[in-house]
């Protein structure tokens, strides 16, 4: 009998309407568009703005859309994970929050919290459930409203993120599908990457507000090292172990964290910029949100059969690879 496999069988991002750009940020920071092009690629992001709009928002958007184009009803989700460091509420999970407006009642859902490497992480771990026979139509979205955890008065950080998301369904196959997963951590990183206040260790005080610790803290520099390494180690050794060279991969499929991380791993694994899904430079960082942003936007290229290699560097560290074999074609 041959395996079960978790194929991606639809895609659908969303960000939100308001555009900050370059020119804006230059008049809160002590920055240049020039600088932030230059260092980063990116030139604008998406921004969810008004009350009481958390990152369910973006998923319930992206769900939405994944349901209608796939002809799916909601009653036919039996999981949902969603991958966000920026969920609405410590709890319940945002999953939850997603699933109960889109009408999803039939389902266990979940939150993943491994940074920008979330939403690989959390397409492993519905790939599994598929693969196990035990779930049919899984359903993974990464998605992250960043502006909520950015101080708009640090330059360092307030350039590179922005807001937005999208969601995959997964269902069972025996020919396409996710073929391999490589997965690491690394607590090291913790000190490099990560927002100080708000969990049980500082929970919420007036100190930590006035202290600005409620906000990403990041080290670039070994931050851009570690990402360098991890990804384009992890992408080599996917390859490797499934006898692929860069000619037999359509797609690379990075985390957008900044252009040159992107053109170094490229690089590094042998692959020609052309093949590599790049759109920093209109959503700069979303976190979780990027890969499925990236695959939303190439879905009319993709073609049966194409392989894709996903890769992404995160907070915590966290990092890995997907090994994907593309499986449909583009509607007409
Ligand atoms: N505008 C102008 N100058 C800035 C600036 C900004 N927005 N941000 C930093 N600078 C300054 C610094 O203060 C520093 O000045 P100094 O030399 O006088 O001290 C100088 O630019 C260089 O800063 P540095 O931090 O060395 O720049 P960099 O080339 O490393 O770029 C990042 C900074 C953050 C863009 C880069 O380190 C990076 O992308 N890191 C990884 C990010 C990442 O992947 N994060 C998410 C994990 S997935």
């Amino acid at each position: 009998m041959s395996k079960i496999r978790a194929a991606i069988t639809g895609v659908q991002g969303w960000v939100p309407d308001y555009v900050l750009t370059n020119q804006e940020l230059e008049n809160l920071v002590d920055t240049t568009s020039e600088w932030i092009t230059t260092r980063t690629g990116i030139q604008e992001r998406h921004i969810l703005k008004g009350e009481g709009q958390g990152t369910s928002v973006i998923g319930i958007n992206a769900v939405n859309g994944l349901l209608k184009k796939t002809n799916t009803s909601p009653e036919e989700i039996d999981l949902l994970i969603c991958a966000t460091v920026t969920g609405d509420m410590p709890f319940p999970d945002t999953a939850n929050i997603i699933a109960d407006a889109v009408g999803i009642k039939n389902a266990f859902c979940f939150d993943i919290n491994a940074a920008c490497s979330g939403f690989l992480y959390a397409l492993t771990t519905g790939t599994k459930f598929v693969e196990s026979g035990s779930h049919k139509k899984v359903i993974v979205v990464g998605a992250d409203k960043m502006s909520s955890i950015i101080d708009y008065t640090d330059r360092t950080t307030c350039i590179i993120f922005g807001d937005g998301g999208g969601a995959v369904l997964l269902e069972p196959n025996e020919e396409y599908g996710i073929m391999d997963s490589l997965h690491h951590s690394d607590g090291v990183g913790q000190q490099y990457l990560f927002q100080k206040a708000g969990g049980s260790r500082y929970p919420p005080t007036i100190d930590t507000v006035i202290n600005r610790e409620h906000f990403v803290y990041q080290n670039g520099k070994p931050v851009f090292k570690a990402a360098v390494t991890g990804m384009s180690d992890v992408v080599t050794r996917i390859m490797e172990r499934n006898n692929l060279t860069a000619d037999d991969v359509s797609w690379l499929v990075p985390h957008q964290a900044n252009r040159r991380i992107i053109e170094t791993v490229s690089e590094m694994a042998n692959f020609p910029m052309e093949k590599v899904m790049v759109n920093i430079h209109k959503y700069g960082n979303t976190t979780a949100g990027t890969i499925p942003i990236c695959l939303w936007e190439w879905e009319p290229q993709l073609k049966k059969g194409d392989n894709l290699i996903l890769t992404a560097f995160g907070g915590g560290f966290t990092w890995g690879a997907i090994y994907v074999k593309w499986a449909y074609d583009p509607a007409n």
